[in-house]
């Protein structure tokens, strides 16, 4: 059984109302295009993706799916019905595959699990589509009046990808033509043929005016999922002799101090790139370059402060923060309570929410001869 997709991408996008047609539109920075082909290619069932774009936008196309495996590209009609003509003329002379799923690129959302009930459809039916309830009432108007109530005990809306036996739905598109069909099921419909109706999803929305891309952006952050992550940071600096060490934004006196291009609070550090890894945004390096003279002797309270605003960029609070600090000297012990109200202050997060350890090496490595300091930290954000 050879199952192929068909998304057609060849409309102007009139209620969208905008010259750059709605499917190379960004949403989450891809083209809302590229949504649907990558689901498609990425399912296991599906053995062919083809793509009907708009002659015009043939280059816009190209750029919208750089990058993916050996997708079809097929050249548009005027209307709907034209372009999956065409898709199908060509799949039939490329693969000719037992089964086609014919999808909208306007539907960006469409997920494997819906793929999967239309396909598991055709193993009984010949033409399978996605359809809902409808809870609205429904009333026909005219003139913005009402005519009168439609029943909508046995309404449905339709979604697509529509799956259908290959040969069938070419020959149903071959034998007619009709340019304002909004949907394949339809040629189907009118030959007398079964359809069978399998659950839509809400989420699998279709593109149609500018307004429906926030939409889209709510449905893609599932509320019901929220975006935990968990960020690790790591690092080290060399142990000289001096009047006190900063740790944790807190000055510990003592006959040692730490080497670096910054105040070299080592504690901090980690702490920045943990939250900096969990944001999958670089590392302290990257925005702070030793290399630039303005952070020579740095506060590396600033380096935190600029962490903790990227997060706040990005909708994201910080939850928890478990660092450790390895060192033989100077003993944190004495200063850990001093360290910790540091960082609950710096961080505006209660000390219950802070882990602040301290450790030796067991005087091995490089921190057991007191050559330097390290410190891991550990973080838990929620964006
Ligand atoms: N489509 C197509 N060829 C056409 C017209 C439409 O391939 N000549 C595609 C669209 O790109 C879209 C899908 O069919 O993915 C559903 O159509 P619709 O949502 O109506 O998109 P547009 O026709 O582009 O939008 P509008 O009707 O507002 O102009
Ligand atoms: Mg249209």
């Amino acid at each position: 059984m050879t199952f192929a997709a068909l998304i057609v991408a060849a409309g102007s996008g009139q209620r969208f109302g905008n010259a750059l047609p709605k499917q190379f539109h960004a949403l989450r920075g891809q083209p809302i295009l590229r949504f649907a082909v990558d689901t498609f290619l990425r399912h296991p069932k599906i053995d062919k993706v083809a793509v009907v774009y708009a002659v015009d936008w043939y280059q816009a196309t190209q750029t919208a799916l750089a990058g993916l495996d050996s997708v079809v590209l097929i050249p548009g009609g005027d209307s709907r019905q034209q372009s999956v003509l065409r898709g199908l003329e060509a799949l039939n002379r490329n693969i000719a595959p037992d089964y086609v799923l014919i999808h909208d690129a306007a539907r960006p959302l469409i997920n494997p699990a819906l793929i999967d009930r239309v396909i598991a459809g055709l193993k009984d039916h010949s033409a399978v589509i996605p359809g809902l309830n409808v809870t609205d009432t429904l009333k026909q108007t005219q003139n913005s009046t009402i005519t009168h109530t439609i029943d909508r005990q046995n309404m449905i809306r339709v979604q697509t990808p529509q799956g259908f036996d290959f040969s069938t739905i070419l020959a149903a598109h071959q034998t007619q033509m009709d340019q304002t069909l909004t949907d394949d099921a339809a040629l189907i419909e009118a030959q007398g043929g079964t359809i069978f109706v399998v659950p839509g999803d809400e989420r699998n929305l279709k593109i149609t005016h500018a307004d429906d891309l926030d939409l889209a952006l709510r449905m893609m952050t599932d509320q019901s999922v929220p975006d935990f992550r968990v960020g690790q940071g790591f690092d080290v600096h060399r142990l000289v002799t001096g009047d006190g060490v900063i740790l944790c934004g807190h000055l510990i006196p003592c006959p040692h101090a730490l080497l670096g291009h910054s105040d070299a609070d080592v504690g901090l550090h980690a702490l920045c790139d943990a939250i900096f890894g969990a944001l999958g945004d670089g590392d302290i390096g990257q925005h702070f370059p030793p290399s630039d003279p303005q952070w020579r002797g740095a506060n590396s309270i600033i380096f935190l402060k600029y962490a903790l605003d990227r997060l706040a960029a990005r909708g994201g609070i910080l939850h928890h923060i478990d660092l450790t600090i390895i060192c033989e000297q100077p003993k944190i012990g004495p200063h850990r309570t001093a360290m910790l109200a540091r960082l609950s202050d710096l961080c505006r997060l209660p000390q219950d929410r802070i882990g602040l350890k301290a450790t030796t090496t067991e005087k091995l490595g490089f921190a057991g001869r007191g050559e330097g300091i390290a410190a891991q930290a550990i973080v838990t954000v929620r964006l």
